[in-house]
């Protein structure tokens, strides 16, 4: 059966290339410790459930955003560019107009002030390392640090 030894063929090589662009989707730093690369793994999966719980409404589960109204987190120049100012954002919110990835975004962002510093650094360690952002480990105490120095 040539043909469909050709269709098993094409499926195979549809899948082989689908595979790694999955795994890629989350950041997993080389440099870690023991210790923190099983923190790390633990924050992303905790992150994703916060951010499903919390964030995904607006900016949706793949971290892309909404039309013109709910920027996106992916691959966001705003967020990559100053995590210390994306941490406030999550926890505090956002408004007046910004620019993500050269277009406007003007709208209010509540914020989640319930969030402890654990869940702020699990959301932040997820969305900075899901959706091809490569930033790694973002800890509770970087957290304590960046939400001291919130501009508000
Ligand atoms: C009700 C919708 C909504 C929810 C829920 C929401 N956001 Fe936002 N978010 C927005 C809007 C709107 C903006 C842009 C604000 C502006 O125009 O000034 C924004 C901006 C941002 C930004 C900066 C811009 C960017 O795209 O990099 C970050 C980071 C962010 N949000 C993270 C989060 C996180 C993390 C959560 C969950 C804890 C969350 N948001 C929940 C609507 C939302």
């Amino acid at each position: 059966m040539p043909k469909n030894n050709f269709f098993a063929f094409i499926f195979l090589l549809i899948t082989a290339c689908a595979a790694p662009s999955d795994k890629k989707d989350t950041f997993i730093p080389d440099n870690l410790s023991r210790r923190d690369k099983t923190r790390y793994q633990q924050y992303l999966i905790k992150g994703k459930s916060l951010y499903r719980q919390h964030c995904s409404n607006c900016h949706q589960p793949d971290g892309r955003g909404l039309a013109s109204l709910y920027p996106p987190l992916a691959k966001s120049d705003y967020l990559m560019q100053d995590i210390p100012r994306a941490t406030c954002i999550s926890k505090n919110g956002q408004e007046g107009s910004i620019v993500v990835n050269n277009k406007e975004y003007n709208m209010k962002m509540p914020g989640v002030p319930t969030l402890t510093n654990l869940e702020v650094a699990e959301i932040m360690t997820y969305i900075a390392n899901s959706w091809g952002n490569e930033y790694g480990f973002i800890s509770v105490s970087d957290v304590k640090k960046n939400l001291e120095n919130c501009a508000q």
